[in-house]
């Protein structure tokens, strides 16, 4: 069973505008509005390779999906498919790439052209919508001895700068930024504070401290993207009778905590050991991140019993192996 696949690899087929097509022939015209003004909204959605090796299971599909028609909203994308179809297009694409590997899946809605009639500016209106799903087989990726990562010297943007509740591209050139800055001093990602200095997230994952046996992690108020993986982690730190505050959380106290770790569908439950130049904890992953990790493994990899309906499991027809 293969299920890590460290640099990310194009499936086959992809979804366009209602279609499926070889992934090499997609294309978008050089013209296209969010090529330009930075004007599409994404997801990040994983599917898991089952026991077997011959059934993936997605994780909170639904959630993603009702999260990325709330970011199409916001740059008033109107797309012709509801939750429902996105996800029955996705699960079709799994089984027509019929990979039996980890898979990333990467919804894409976007501006795309000015119709006829519209004066040129930086339009929402007044411009066509366009929709695509492709998926990429990818392992995990976070290094097993834990992040090393920086304070960013980037801010986050205020809500009222640029909302980054919505999965908005053009606002991951802040991410990007970021990351570029804390890869040139050799760390592995960066956590950034808000306009407010108070501690806001990771370039794509949300933050938390340990604190004992309480779990901190800055609220939706502190200019973050509300992480579907964050939430996830409030259930299972319930389930391990770990409390989990939401406030606000000043630089000081993220660098004193027991342990550090982020969440993300991409990098999953991951312990951060050095921060901002100083050992988090014993500079070592600490036990509480590594059970939260664990308990997250086992419900992905269908070894929990999934009572909130959180896994889409997909039978992949795939050849007998040889005996
Ligand atoms: C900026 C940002 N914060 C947090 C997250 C974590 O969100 P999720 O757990 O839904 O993947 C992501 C990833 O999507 C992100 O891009």
């Amino acid at each position: 069973m293969t299920t890590a696949t460290t640099t990310p690899r194009p499936a086959t087929w992809s979804w366009h505008e209602g279609d499926f097509l070889p992934t090499a022939e997609a294309r978008v015209p050089l013209t296209t509005q969010a090529l330009q003004y930075g004007t599409g909204v994404f997801e990040g959605i994983r599917a898991y390779v089952q026991p077997g090796g011959r059934e993936l299971a997605v994780f909170r599909l639904h959630d993603h999906y009702r999260r990325f028609l709330r970011s199409c909203r916001l740059l008033r994308i109107e797309l012709p498919y509801g939750s429902d179809e996105l996800a029955e297009a996705t699960v079709e694409l799994l089984r027509r790439n019929a990979a039996a590997a980890d898979t990333y899946i990467r919804p894409l809605g976007y501006k795309l052209a000015m119709l006829p009639g519209t004066r040129p500016g930086v339009n929402l209106t007044g411009v066509s919508d366009a929709v695509s799903i492709s998926t990429f087989l990818m392992g995990h990726y976070a290094p097993p001895g834990g992040l090393r990562c920086a304070l960013s010297s980037w801010r986050r943007p205020a809500d009222g700068v640029l909302p980054v509740r919505a999965k908005v591209t053009g606002g991951y050139v802040n991410s990007a930024l970021a990351l570029d800055e804390a890869l040139a001093a050799g760390l592995d990602d960066a956590i950034l504070c808000n306009d407010r200095g108070q501690i806001a997230e990771a370039t794509t994952a949300n933050v938390f401290a340990v604190l004992g046996d309480r779990l901190v992690t800055p609220p939706a108020t502190a200019d973050i993207l509300e992480g579907i993986t964050r939430d996830t982690v409030r259930v299972l730190a319930a389930d391990l009778g770990l409390a989990v505050e939401t406030r606000d959380v000043p630089r000081s106290e993220l660098l004193l905590a027991d342990e550090v770790f982020l969440t993300g569908t991409g990098l999953g439950i991951a312990p951060v050991v050095e921060l901002a130049g100083r050992p988090v904890g014993d500079a070592r992953p600490g036990p509480v991140t590594g059970a939260l990790a664990d308990r997250y493994t086992a419900l992905l990899r269908g070894a929990l019993d999934d009572e909130h309906g959180w896994l889409t499991r997909i039978p992949l027809d795939l050849p007998e192996e040889n005996p």
